[in-house]
């Protein structure tokens, strides 16, 4: 067990997606070193992420970025109390890069193995810089691959409100964004060009699924945006680029926005966060904080770099598995359809 002046310390590594990263963490919420090594430029080139392409970077820079992590902080491997890793959802392929480095690194230093689900991650990355924050809270977790309304019961604990049937948030960002001919990744580029566009031009459907008001599709909005360029091209009207990227821009986070009161409103919690890449969309940030003031629900966000993928947030989420003991074996696998929830 950790020593209790120096508190418990974890090596924590993050390769599910197109992001390569380590941090040392703190009693799950002190960040002694945060280093990423993004792949956005590389998988630009192909319009998004290239599977095999985002395993063989990670195998690539995995060791620098973990060295770089330690160096920062300060620290040894001797000085680590666990080795964390997110062992699914993801790319199975990048996720096997981070979870076979983990292990080596955790057998070779005789430390205890933490294999972190990559949604808790992204939920736990609010506890870093709001030290107040404890369950239970709800929160939305919007990235490129997932979109769940979670109630977070207690550490470890959740229980999925909803979830998207179809395409992710940040997914249909990336859609559009390639559609419009703004490139990958689309979220950050459809927020730019948004701001110069209004967000009443064009009409695009908020759909609802009927089985559980919680639950979010996205894929009738894409598809909408995708008719709307083919009947200008086909009237021969010039499209403005701006005004369809606010438009659609304001129709998700509007569903994001709605679906969050609901959940306040019904479930009577008085915190609520958001997490994941699409968390760092400053509409939607802006439109929750006004949304929470107005219920009298304090607001939590992280910054956009706790945002997007890092490894600061799997440190989070494993000193809370760390606490309740809970450590995996050397069988460790990528599990790459991993649920929130399930072990
Ligand atoms: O959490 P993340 O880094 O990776 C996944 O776990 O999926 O999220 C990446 C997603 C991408 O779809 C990206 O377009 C979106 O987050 N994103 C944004 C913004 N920044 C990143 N979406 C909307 N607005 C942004 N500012
Ligand atoms: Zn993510």
């Amino acid at each position: 067990m950790a020593d209790k002046q120096k508190g418990a310390i974890i090596l924590a590594i993050e390769s599910s997606c197109d992001e390569t990263a380590a941090a040392v963490v703190k009693n799950g919420r002190e960040i002694l070193s945060n280093v990423i090594s993004s792949q956005i430029a590389l998988h630009t080139l192909y319009g998004g992420v290239v599977p095999e392409i985002a395993s063989r970077k990670h195998i690539e820079k995995i060791n620098q970025v973990i060295e770089s992590a330690l160096s920062d902080s300060g620290m040894t491997l001797e000085d680590m109390d666990a080795i964390a890793v997110t062992y699914g959802p993801g790319l199975v392929g990048a996720l096997l890069v981070g979870v076979a480095e983990a292990k080596a690194i955790a057998y070779g230093a005789r430390k205890p193995l933490i294999g972190v689900h990559h949604i808790e991650g992204h939920i736990c990355a609010n506890y870093i810089e709001n030290r107040e924050l404890e369950p239970p809270f709800l929160c939305l977790v919007v990235s490129g691959g997932h979109t769940h309304l979670v109630k977070v019961i207690d550490y470890g604990m959740y229980e999925i409100l909803g979830r998207t049937r179809d395409d992710a948030a940040g997914e249909a960002f990336d859609k559009v964004a390639r559609a419009i001919g703004l490139g990958y990744p689309g979220g950050p580029k459809i927020e730019k060009a948004a701001k110069e566009g209004n967000a009443n031009a064009i009409v695009f459907p908020r759909a609802k699924v009927a089985e559980n008001p919680y639950d979010f599709s996205f894929s009738g909005v894409k598809s909408a945006v995708l008719n709307y360029i083919n009947g200008c091209h086909m009237k021969d009207i010039a499209i403005v680029k701006e005004d369809i990227a606010a438009s659609f821009q304001k129709a998700v986070t509007d569903v994001l926005i709605e679906h969050a009161i609901r959940a306040i409103d019904e479930f009577q919690i008085n915190k609520f966060a958001i997490a994941g890449g699409v968390a760092s969309n400053s509409v939607l940030r802006n439109g929750m904080k006004t949304a929470c003031e107005s219920k009298g629900v304090k607001f939590f966000y992280p910054s956009p770099i706790f945002c997007t993928d890092n490894a600061a947030m799997i440190g989070a989420a494993a000193y809370y598995e760390y606490l309740s003991g809970r450590i995996d074996g050397w069988d460790l696998n990528a599990v790459p359809n991993l649920k929130l929830g399930e072990r």
